[in-house]
């Protein structure tokens, strides 16, 4: 089965790496796929990001990283993706997590498997990522080696 893990990745953290190898453990690929909430401003640009996540999967049999630019259950059909998988890591992500998965359901039947975030990375979010590492803080301990070599390019 081919399976999805989409998210902005501004940038991409250890928690997303988790995720994205206990879904590679669950199935025969995964695609991690860039995707734009048009909420969001984000730090790094779309080229950084996938650069990051290609740099931080590299290595991890069966996944690889895509762009996703428009709705994901039309990204997931023209892949022939099965399954998304997302990341929980409390409650406050559960009700938006449910209405993009019920809303995904609604819209072409596929279905969303949430995994448990593994509780030595829940503490973990990009968003705080990005604030520690704009006021200079260091956040190597947080994120893949690739992400924290531009985040040290970008406070030098
Ligand atoms: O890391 P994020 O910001 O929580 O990721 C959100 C993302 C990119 C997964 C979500 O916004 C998304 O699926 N965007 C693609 C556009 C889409 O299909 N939107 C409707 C979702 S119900």
């Amino acid at each position: 089965m081919r399976a999805i893990c989409p998210g902005s990745f501004d940038p991409v953290t250890h928690g997303h790496i988790d995720v994205i190898a206990r879904a590679a453990h669950l199935f025969d690929e995964v695609i991690v796929a860039l995707g734009r909430n048009s909420s969001k401003d984000y730090l790094f640009t779309v080229e950084e990001r996938v650069a990051m996540l290609t740099e931080a999967t590299a290595g991890m049999p069966g996944v690889r990283v895509g762009l996703l630019d428009g709705l994901l259950v039309d990204y997931c059909r023209d892949e022939g993706v099965d399954v998304i998988v997302k990341g929980l890591r409390f409650a406050g992500d559960f009700e938006f997590e449910v209405q993009m998965a019920q809303m995904n359901h609604a819209l072409s039947g596929i279905e969303t498997i949430m995994l448990p975030t593994s509780a030595r990375w829940a503490h973990l979010s990009s968003t705080i990522i990005r604030e520690v590492a704009k006021l200079g803080g260091d956040v190597a301990d947080f994120v893949p080696d690739a992400v924290a070599e531009r985040i040290r390019a970008m406070q030098a």
